[in-house]
């Protein structure tokens, strides 16, 4: 059963502190004028320590630095980070090293010492290039900085990618045109789009609640996405995964291992992960998210396994769907078959599963190439799909 080190791994690194709070963020994310950050980075390093011990030296097939604002890091603290997980763990010349980038706070000198540190691929929150929304946005860069910024990250990175936020209340479909005209003349690898999501505990939650104004309705919504795919499509980007596109093989290896139900950690507050470990029991994991909490806990208590649950099969079958059916490419027949729920509860067969059988017969799912996935009718209701094969997976 020792045959963990073949599991390729994925390692993800939170930084929970930001400039300001963006009033639609729902992410750990802490606004601190003065955090600790050599403190924080020597958690961080014995956190990895923990993680080795208990998976072994796997070979890593991604970092991903993610936030809160990580490119407020110094790059040397980038680097102990990577030298660390490159002593613990294996890294190769093929493992992607993706860093999040606020256009406030990038400089060309930033990221030529942030690729010597270790990074290979940039994701710039750009969100707009229209300075109205922007504000709205509550974003601290306008739209001369998001242009230079990805001039700039393009002088040293060959591998980029830029989220953009879309369905804003007052954003016209000609002014989202505008922008992904803007960002597809960039020609870069990777392009990420979200629909604005009014996620609770955030400023916007409250305005919406309050009447101060309303999201967009959702045939307006559905007018977005389609715009958004035609455009992104014509430009021979694939749509790999519901809010992102990709040139052919820039795909983010990081959450398409994610996505695919591989092993990943997560290091740094707040962070999660899910693996097999040596002893071959399958676990969640989910760190303090508060700073304090999550550094004290490991410094003077010695706890590094904040919340850390053995997950049944029941649970990984929920999770392989949730995360699988998000992905053009669908979920391997292998992956659903060989869950032990699975087999339990569907004798083996997957034509005893009533209801993946009547998405079937609606149009909205396929069985083709060796895998379970949702086909471009069933995309547009991926959520209540989800929603009711999840149902239909309970006792
Ligand atoms: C952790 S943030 C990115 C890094 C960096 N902190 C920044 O904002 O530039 C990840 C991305 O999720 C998207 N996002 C966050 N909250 C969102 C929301 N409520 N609705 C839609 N997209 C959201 C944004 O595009 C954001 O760039
Ligand atoms: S900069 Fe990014 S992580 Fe920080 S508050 Fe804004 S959206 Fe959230």
């Amino acid at each position: 059963m020792n045959n963990q080190p073949n599991r390729p791994l994925a390692i993800y690194v939170h930084w929970p502190w930001c400039e300001s709070k963006c009033p639609y963020c729902d992410f750990n994310s802490h606004v601190h004028n003065n955090y600790p950050e050599d403190e924080y980075i020597k958690v961080v390093l014995k956190h990895i320590d923990y993680y080795a011990d208990k998976l072994g030296k796997r070979t890593v097939k991604s970092i991903f630095f993610g936030g809160g604002t990580p490119s407020l890091m110094l790059p040397t603290s980038l680097n102990r980070i990577v030298k660390h997980i490159d002593n613990r763990f294996n890294i190769n010349h093929n493992t992607e090293i993706s860093m999040e980038a606020n256009p406030a706070s990038s400089t060309l000198n930033k990221f030529k010492d942030f690729k010597s540190a270790g990074v290979n691929r940039l994701s710039i929150g750009v969100q707009s290039f229209h300075d109205d929304l922007l504000q709205f946005l509550g974003r601290r860069h306008n739209s001369l900085q998001a242009l230079s910024t990805i001039e700039t990250a393009k002088e040293v990175f060959d591998n980029i990618s830029t989220d953009l936020i879309y369905g804003l209340p007052k954003q016209k479909l000609s002014a989202w045109k505008e922008d992904l005209d803007r960002v597809l003349q960039f020609e870069l690898n990777h392009l990420s789009c979200y629909q604005l999501t009014i996620e609770k505990q955030t400023a916007f939650y409250k305005a919406v609640n309050s009447g101060e104004w309303q999201p967009i309705l959702s045939d307006t919504q559905a007018d977005f996405f389609d715009l958004t795919r035609e455009t992104i499509i014509s430009q021979n980007m694939l749509n790999y995964e519901i809010s992102n596109f990709a040139k052919p093989s820039f795909e983010c290896k990081h959450n398409v291992h994610v996505w695919q139900y591989q092993d990943y950690i997560g290091i740094g507050a707040g962070g999660h992960g899910r693996f097999v470990s040596t002893d071959g029991q399958h676990y969640l994991s989910q760190n303090y998210k508060m700073p304090e909490k999550y550094t004290n806990n490991i410094n003077q208590l010695n706890n590094y396994s904040h919340i850390l649950q053995v997950i049944t099969p029941e649970q990984e079958l929920g999770e392989i769907l949730l995360m699988g059916l998000r992905l053009k490419k669908g979920i391997h027949l292998d992956v659903v078959t060989n869950n032990l729920f699975f087999k339990d509860k569907f004798s083996n067969s997957i034509d005893k599963w009533q209801e993946l059988t009547r998405m079937k017969q609606f149009g909205f799912i396929e069985i083709t190439d060796n895998h379970i996935r949702l086909t471009s009718q069933g995309w547009s209701i991926l959520d209540s799909i989800t929603a009711n094969l999840l149902n239909s997976i309970q006792y």
